[in-house]
Parts: structure tokens; C-alpha cells; sequence
């Protein structure tokens, strides 16, 4: 495709970033807000008066036995900070925060919620590993959930698309990333990252977007190398069945990065889909 083609195209999805609507208000607060450890049940309460579905919908969440095993139920936001704490707490506020845009856009995907269901099983994967590499397991969490929100933005244009892209798929064993910058000038990767710029993520999460298909660029970089992981087993382990699906580059060094023995990984294969059904019962 000629050069100027491809830059008035990647012109419009970018201007297309901003159709994308905002992350919703109650929940980013509430995210925010459960930064603090030491967060009372009233203060999030006089947060989410005026939106009483959400008290609902995060308590609904906080039962899934992901959380809370086959223990009592939550009942109020006071026995959720009890018994989960705000960190996890915060990892919910993150999850119905992007429910409707990873729910409402189909990425790549056909299978309605796929865009969905594969970052929660991203976030599961990346907590366990998290938690063997001694990373931040809450933010593995969160920055996995939202690793491919970029894919929003292109997937309205794979109508438009889509034909060139099965044709460059079939012809050329080439990865999709790489047919991304071909076709729209810009990957998936790059719109994630601008989006959750917009959307004030800190950089954390900006960075892990931006990178995921490439964690050779930032070897020291373990969360890093712990999201790009846990999207690499999503992948393998049959749960995306997504256009783009196989066609990427797996970095098989994140692996080697991390320390991990094949062993561990294949137990945290293991626990990780368990624990991604464990979640789905709760949302
Ligand atoms: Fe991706
Ligand atoms: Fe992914």
C-alpha cells in the first residue's frame, strides 16, 4: 500500500480514538479511592450513592469463588474490604470499568465477548505469574486486563478491512502485528497505549499496552514480560479464537526472562484456566 495512503488511514483511526466513549466516572473514582489501604466502607459508600447498581455489581463480583472460595457470602462493601481487601477490590473496579468497551467491541473477534473473556484470562494467568515472580500481582492484573483495549479502536475498521487482511494472512506467513502497520499504518498495541494516555492510566499500564507484543525492547522490564506471558499461554491454550489469533511472534525468551521453569509454567497453565472459569462464574 503506498505511503500516503497509509498515513491519511492511520489519520482517521486515530481521530476514530475519539468516538471511543470515556471509561466510566463511578468506577475509575472507586479505583482510585481503593488505592488507599486504609479506605473505609463509608467513604466508598458516599461514592457510589447516586449509582446504586454499581454497590451491586462489585459485590457480585466479590462472591464469584475466584475471591471468596465457597465461604460465606459478601453481603455489604464493608465485608468485601474485610474479606478481600481494597487491592482486590481495586482489581474489580478495573474490570467493570472496561466491561462494556471490551464487551460491546468485537475486536477481532466473531464469538460475541471474546475481546472480554480473553483479557479476564489474561489478568488470571498474569496474577500467578505475578505471584512467582515476586511482581505486583494486582497491577499484572490490571495492566493484562487491559493489554489489548487497543484492538477497540481497530476492529471498527475490519469491516472495511477485513478481506485484504484474510488475504495478506493466507498469502503471507507474516505476524499480525506487522499486517497491522501495513494496513492502518498503526497496531493495536500503539492504540492501546494512546488510549489509556487519554484515559490519564499511569504509566504502568501505558507501557505494558504499548509493548506487549514486543517485551524484547524492555528485557528488565517483569511486568512487562509477565503480561506478554500470560497473553502468550491465552493464546496457546486455545482460548482466543480471535482473526488474529496465532499469528503473532510469541516471544518465547519472556519465558527464560522470567526464570520460569517449564514445569511452573505448565502449573500455572494449569491453575490459571481453573481460576479464569472460577472468575467467569462471578461476572
Ligand atoms: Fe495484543
Ligand atoms: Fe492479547
Amino acid at each position: 500500500m503506498n505511503k500516503i495512503k497509509r498515513a491519511i488511514k492511520k489519520k482517521r483511526i486515530i481521530k476514530e480514538i475519539d468516538n471511543i466513549k470515556p471509561m466510566s466516572k463511578t468506577y475509575m473514582t472507586i479505583a482510585k479511592l481503593l488505592d488507599n489501604p486504609l479506605i473505609s466502607s463509608e467513604e466508598l459508600e458516599t461514592e457510589l450513592r447516586y449509582d446504586p447498581l454499581a454497590t451491586a455489581a462489585i459485590l457480585k463480583i466479590a462472591n464469584a469463588p475466584y475471591y471468596c472460595g465457597t465461604a460465606g457470602r459478601i453481603k455489604t462493601l464493608q465485608m468485601a474490604l474485610t474479606h478481600i481487601g481494597n487491592k482486590q477490590l481495586k482489581d474489580i473496579a478495573v474490570m467493570k470499568m472496561s466491561e462494556s468497551h471490551l464487551k460491546d467491541e468485537k475486536g477481532y473477534s466473531e464469538r460475541e465477548n471474546e475481546l472480554y473473556d480473553e483479557s479476564i484470562a489474561s489478568a488470571v494467568f498474569a496474577r500467578l505469574i505475578a505471584q512467582k515472580v515476586s511482581e505486583n500481582q494486582n497491577l499484572a492484573f490490571e495492566c493484562a486486563l487491559l493489554h489489548d483495549i487497543g484492538k477497540i479502536v481497530l476492529g471498527r475498521m475490519l469491516n472495511e478491512e477485513g478481506d485484504e487482511i484474510a488475504k495478506s494472512l493466507a498469502e503471507n506467513y507474516i505476524s499480525f502485528d506487522k499486517i497491522e502497520s501495513e494496513q492502518f499504518g498503526i497496531t493495536h498495541a500503539e492504540l492501546g497505549a494512546m488510549l489509556l494516555e487519554r484515559w490519564n492510566f499511569p504509566e504502568e499500564f501505558v507501557k505494558t499496552a504499548g509493548l506487549h507484543h514486543t517485551p524484547s525492547v524492555e528485557p528488565d522490564n517483569k511486568l512487562l514480560q509477565t503480561v506478554s506471558l500470560a497473553d502468550f499461554i491465552v493464546t496457546l491454550s486455545g482460548l482466543s479464537t480471535a482473526t488474529d489469533g496465532l499469528y503473532y511472534n510469541a516471544d518465547e525468551e519472556v519465558i527464560k526472562r522470567l526464570r520460569l521453569s517449564d514445569i511452573e509454567v505448565t502449573k500455572i497453565i494449569e491453575q490459571g484456566s481453573e481460576d479464569f472459569f472460577e472468575l467467569k462464574r462471578g461476572l
